[in-house]
């Protein structure tokens, strides 16, 4: 992963790039960044704010061999792989799920899988993340001060985004591989020693239905079990959770 980098000043979405090269063949592990990204896009249609030379942005391009409904499992590999990266610089981090890297509670890291597949087989994976870096409060629009930061915000000095790119592309070379040989199983126990929702009282909102209760797990496919208090258990594949 990241032995293929396409690095551009300025694009719309990397994610957009990612695809277009996805669709020409690109090798699997080919990574798009860019310094600043006009139409970053987010998780359920939102927007992901992206300034000049502040963040990382990048997507990266995977062609796994597995059932179509197995690739959430991937943005949880992502997550996992960052969420390592950022400890390995000395910084404490928290998984809300699916993959939102939390640090004291607000949102650093944001992670956007997309995919390219037929209905019985994957063409290619799109994992999407961006990282709050070198941004100052300042940096942030009004309607997310109060719930987003970034990593120098958190330390109070500098961080070098070369260096932990680098870190997140072994950590995610070395999860890959454990993935495609064994399995879900180590991914799953990882991420689940970063999460922050799972025991918790949450409330979500999926596209039909704010639902209120307890998140108790994960199931191997990286899907959400809430229960309800009168003991009705849910299946959630996307949402938006308070914690
Ligand atoms: C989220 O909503 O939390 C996901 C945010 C994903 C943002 C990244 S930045 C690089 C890549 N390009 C995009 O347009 N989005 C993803």
């Amino acid at each position: 992963i990241g032995r293929h980098i396409h690095f551009q000043e300025t694009v719309d979405s990397t994610q957009k790039i990612a695809a277009r090269l996805g669709y020409e063949g690109a090798p699997e592990g080919t990574v798009v960044v860019a310094e600043e990204q006009t139409a970053g896009r987010g998780r359920l249609n939102r927007q992901w704010y992206s300034p000049s030379g502040t963040g990382i942005w990048m997507s990266i391009l995977l062609r796994p061999n597995i059932p179509v409904h197995q690739a959430p499992q991937l943005t949880l590999l992502a997550a996992v792989s960052v969420a390592q990266a950022i400890e390995e610089i000395g910084i404490t981090v928290g998984i809300k799920w699916p993959n939102d890297i939390l640090i004291g509670g607000k949102k650093a890291v944001g992670i956007l899988t997309e995919l390219q597949a037929d209905p019985d087989r994957i063409h290619a994976v799109i994992v999407g993340i961006g990282i709050n870096v070198n941004q100052q409060s300042y940096h942030f629009a009004s309607e997310i001060e109060n719930i987003a930061t970034s990593l120098c915000i958190e330390t109070g000095t500098h961080v070098n985004r070369a260096t932990l790119m680098q870190r997140i592309f072994a950590n995610m070379e070395k999860l890959y591989k454990e993935y495609l040989q064994n399995g879900f199983t180590v991914i799953k126990v990882l991420w689940e020693s970063y999460a922050i929702s799972i025991g918790k009282e949450i409330k979500a909102r999926t596209m039909h239905e704010t639902l209120i209760g307890t998140a108790i797990g994960i199931t191997d496919d990286g899907v959400l079990i809430l229960e309800e208090k009168n003991g009705s258990i849910h299946y959630i594949h996307s949402a938006d959770i308070e914690i």
